[in-house]
């Protein structure tokens, strides 16, 4: 027995939505914080499975793990370095940041490779090259990383790629490296800023994050301290994309626009009425939409991780929209679970094409990955019929209460259990 998500299309959405703290920053922010000497309080922590698993791993680590809400205190002063061979460490990318994490704590961190979704191969080569750059060794045997140092040595390390995973894991262990690391080349994503900020509350002295250059003066101590997640921009990312195609008026909150900005003006290009204000953004219904062609890049451009929603946005759109992933070019699974569903889609290397206006039909589809999954419900409420999404665990790793927030924008979804 499974539990789908079932979505009768149709219906046209309606309200205001609030948007979730971010994943990506929160799956950071968690093994951050072991970091501190102290009780570390992270707030807007999203409900999603992620987190479930990251909370496994720091018990494994006798961290002290307490839920208030979407407070999560973590009180790592009992911890113990465990070995991280714990099948929990595989459900998830975002473990590989205890590499980083306590080996910049303890000098020492032996763990499995990390999980996550299929985007076609997603090497961690730079960030060994940045822990092996900081004086640490790096052997793999047996599905595990051991990665150790008598003492991590502050250095100048050039990313060939701005990974936000090296980046990340490169800050986290070189915060208490003695003397200055540089990170050049570095991912300028708004959760690098977040995860950054942390470390600075807790007495870390990080300077450029957001910049492509990224300067961290090594410290003694660190302290714990309370922070507050940003807003998820993929998720907010996501209603937008929602809104634009199947809502009479939606306005989606708790959002930093400019987080998002390659989608809105993308969106635009299209013909969607989008008001941006502050810390939100009204869409209302739009006439006709136009196909746009789109190319994803590192953050401030076009998000690989929007990428796939808005293919089954502009199977609605007049005209051939090309699609290209520059960062996954095997990033394109939805595309077969879209035309099973009617859409009009060539797939090619590292790219599609979207042909539409194409009426879209419910059928039973497989969310292969997290953002396949947001494009499936997006699907799913534009299509006529009742459409089920198998797999949804993909779905329920990254994406808070996705069910209840439809619900209350009038979209007609539930799970049911099925052979
Ligand atoms: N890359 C390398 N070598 C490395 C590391 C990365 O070649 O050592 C390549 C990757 O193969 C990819 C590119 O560099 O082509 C960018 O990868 P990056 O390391 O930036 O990705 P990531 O840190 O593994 C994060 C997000 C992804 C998001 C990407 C790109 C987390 C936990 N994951 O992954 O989010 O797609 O950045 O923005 O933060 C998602 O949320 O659905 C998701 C997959």
């Amino acid at each position: 027995m499974e539990k789908v998500i079932k979505i009768e299309g149709g219906h046209r959405l309606a309200g205001e939505v609030k948007v979730s703290g971010s994943k990506n920053a929160t799956v950071a922010l968690i093994p951050a914080a072991v970091l501190a000497g102290g009780p570390v309080t992270i707030s807007g922590v999203p409900d999603i499975a992620d987190v479930d698993s990251l909370s496994k791993i720091l018990r494994i680590l006798n961290a002290d793990v307490r839920e208030m809400g979407d407070h999560l205190i973590i009180d790592p002063t009992s911890m113990v370095n465990t070995d991280l061979d714990a099948d929990v460490v595989t459900k998830l990318r975002a473990s590989y940041y205890f590499m980083g994490a306590l080996l910049g704590k303890y000098g020492y961190v032996r763990i499995r490779m990390p999980g996550g979704c299929y985007l076609g191969p997603r090497p961690i080569t730079l960030h060994i090259k940045g822990f092996e750059a900081l004086g640490a060794k790096v052997r793999y045997d047996k599905g595990c990383y051991t990665i150790k140092a008598d003492k991590l040595m502050g250095a100048k390390i050039f990313l060939d790629i701005p990974s936000v995973g090296a980046t990340i894991n490169i800050l986290m262990a070189a915060v208490y490296a003695e003397g200055r690391t540089i990170i050049e080349n570095a991912a300028k994503e708004p959760e690098i800023i977040d995860v950054a900020t942390l470390l600075n509350k807790m007495g870390a002295n990080i300077r450029g994050a957001g910049t492509n250059v990224i300067t961290i003066e090594g410290v003694r101590e660190l302290q714990g301290c309370f922070h507050e997640i940003i807003p998820d921009r993929i998720e907010a990312g996501t209603f937008v994309i929602m809104a634009a195609a199947c809502a009479d008026s939606m306005k989606i909150c708790n959002v930093i626009p400019k987080h998002i900005e390659a989608l809105t003006s993308k969106l635009q290009e299209t013909g969607a009425n989008l008001e941006i204000g502050v810390d939100s953004i009204l869409v209302t219904k739009s006439e006709r939409m136009h196909g746009v062609n789109i190319t994803t890049k590192p953050y401030p451009g076009y998000a690989t991780d929007l990428q796939q929603p808005m293919t089954s946005y502009l199977t609605q759109a007049t005209g051939i929209s090309e699609i290209t992933d520059t960062i996954y070019t095997e990033r394109f699974k939805h595309c077969l679970e879209l035309q099973r569903m009617g859409a009009d889609i060539e797939i090619s290397t590292g790219k599609c094409y979207v042909k539409g206006p194409t009426m879209l039909y419910g059928d039973k589809v497989t969310a292969t990955d997290l953002r396949c999954g947001a494009a499936l419900v997006i699907a799913g409420l534009l299509a006529d019929g009742v459409t089920e999404i198998h797999d949804v665990y993909h779905i329920d790793r990254g994406y808070d209460n996705i069910d209840g927030k439809l619900k209350a924008l009038g979209g007609v979804i539930w799970r049911e259990k099925v052979e």
